[in-house]
C-alpha cells in the first residue's frame, strides 16, 4: 500500500518557531519532526511515499530527505500545497499518486510509540471504506473525538467543546481510492478549511468506516505544549531502549 505524509499547513500555533522554517522541521528530541511518520510507515511495510508540504522553506525537505532511501524508501515524492485550506486540501493533491489504490495517510506532526503494521493488514483485508485509529487522551477537546455507540463510531465531531468520548482520532488514517470523490464533495469549516473529519463522517454515512485503538503512545506536535511533551516521551523511549 501507498502512503501520504500531509506536512503542508502554517503551523501558526507554533510562531515564532515557525516564522523561517516549517512545522515538521523542527526537533523532536534528537530528529526532525518529519523522520518520525516516515518511520512508522516503512516499519509498516509502506515505502512509496508521496510528502505533502506547504508554506515556508519547502525546498529543505528535499536537502534533508533526498530521494528517502536513506530513510528505508522505496520512492519518496513530492508535491506542494498552496495555502492553508486544510488536511483533507492536501490530501486531495494524492490522487495521481494513489493511482486508483489505497492509501495509508498520516499527519506530518503526529508522534507514535508503537508499529501500525497491524492495523494496516487489517485494512488490507477489509478490501474497501477508510479505518481510524483512536487513542484515549486527558484532553480531547484539542481533536477529532468521536460517538460511539457500542463497537460503531456513529459521529466525529472536530474539537468539540462537549467531548462525547475520551478518544481522540489521531492523524493516522487508511482510505480507499474513493476518499478523493469525497473530498471534491467538501465546503471549508468554519475555520476556512476541508476538514479530514467531515471526510470520516462521509465513511460513517456509508457504513465503511472501521476503527481501532492505536497500541502504545500518541501525541501530535503542533502546540508547544504537545512539542515538548513528543520531545520528553522519545526521549525516554530512547532511555529504555539504550544498552545499561
Ligand atoms: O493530530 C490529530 C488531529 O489532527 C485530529 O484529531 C483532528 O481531527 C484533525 O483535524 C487534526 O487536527 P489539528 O487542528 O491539530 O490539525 P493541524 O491544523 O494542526 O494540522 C495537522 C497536520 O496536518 C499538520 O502538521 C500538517 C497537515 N496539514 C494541515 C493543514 C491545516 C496540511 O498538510 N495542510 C493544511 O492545510
Amino acid at each position: 500500500m501507498k502512503g501520504v505524509i500531509l506536512a503542508g499547513g502554517l503551523g501558526t500555533r507554533l510562531y515564532p518557531l515557525t516564522k523561517v522554517t516549517n512545522k515538521h522541521l523542527l526537533p523532536v528530541y534528537d530528529r526532525p519532526m518529519i523522520y518520525y511518520p516516515i518511520q512508522t510507515l516503512v516499519e509498516a511495510g509502506v515505502d512509496d511515499v508521496l510528502l505533502v508540504t506547504g508554506g515556508n522553506k519547502a525546498g529543505d525537505f528535499l536537502q534533508l530527505l533526498g530521494n528517502g532511501k536513506e530513510h528505508g524508501l522505496k520512492r519518496l515524492s513530492y508535491t506542494y500545497q498552496q495555502g492553508e485550506g486544510g488536511i483533507a486540501d492536501a490530501l486531495a493533491l494524492a490522487e495521481d499518486f494513489a493511482d486508483g489504490g489505497p492509501i495509508v495517510v498520516m499527519l506530518g506532526d503526529n508522534v507514535i510509540e508503537k508499529s501500525i503494521a497491524g492495523p494496516v493488514a487489517r485494512f488490507r483485508e477489509q478490501g474497501r471504506g477508510a479505518r481510524i485509529l483512536l487513542k484515549e487522551v486527558p484532553d480531547p477537546q484539542r481533536f477529532g473525538v468521536p460517538t460511539l455507540k457500542g463497537s460503531q463510531v456513529v459521529r466525529i465531531d472536530e474539537k468539540p467543546a462537549q467531548p462525547a468520548s475520551p478518544y481522540a482520532v489521531t492523524g493516522i488514517y487508511m482510505y480507499d481510492a474513493t476518499v478523493f470523490d469525497i473530498i471534491r464533495t467538501l465546503t471549508p469549516s468554519q475555520r476556512g478549511e476541508l476538514e479530514i473529519t467531515d471526510v470520516n463522517n462521509a465513511y460513517i454515512a456509508r457504513g465503511e468506516l472501521t476503527w481501532e485503538v492505536l497500541d502504545g503512545w500518541w501525541t501530535d506536535a503542533g502546540t508547544f505544549e504537545s512539542l515538548h511533551l513528543a520531545s520528553n516521551l522519545v526521549a525516554a523511549m530512547r532511555l529504555a531502549a539504550a544498552p545499561h
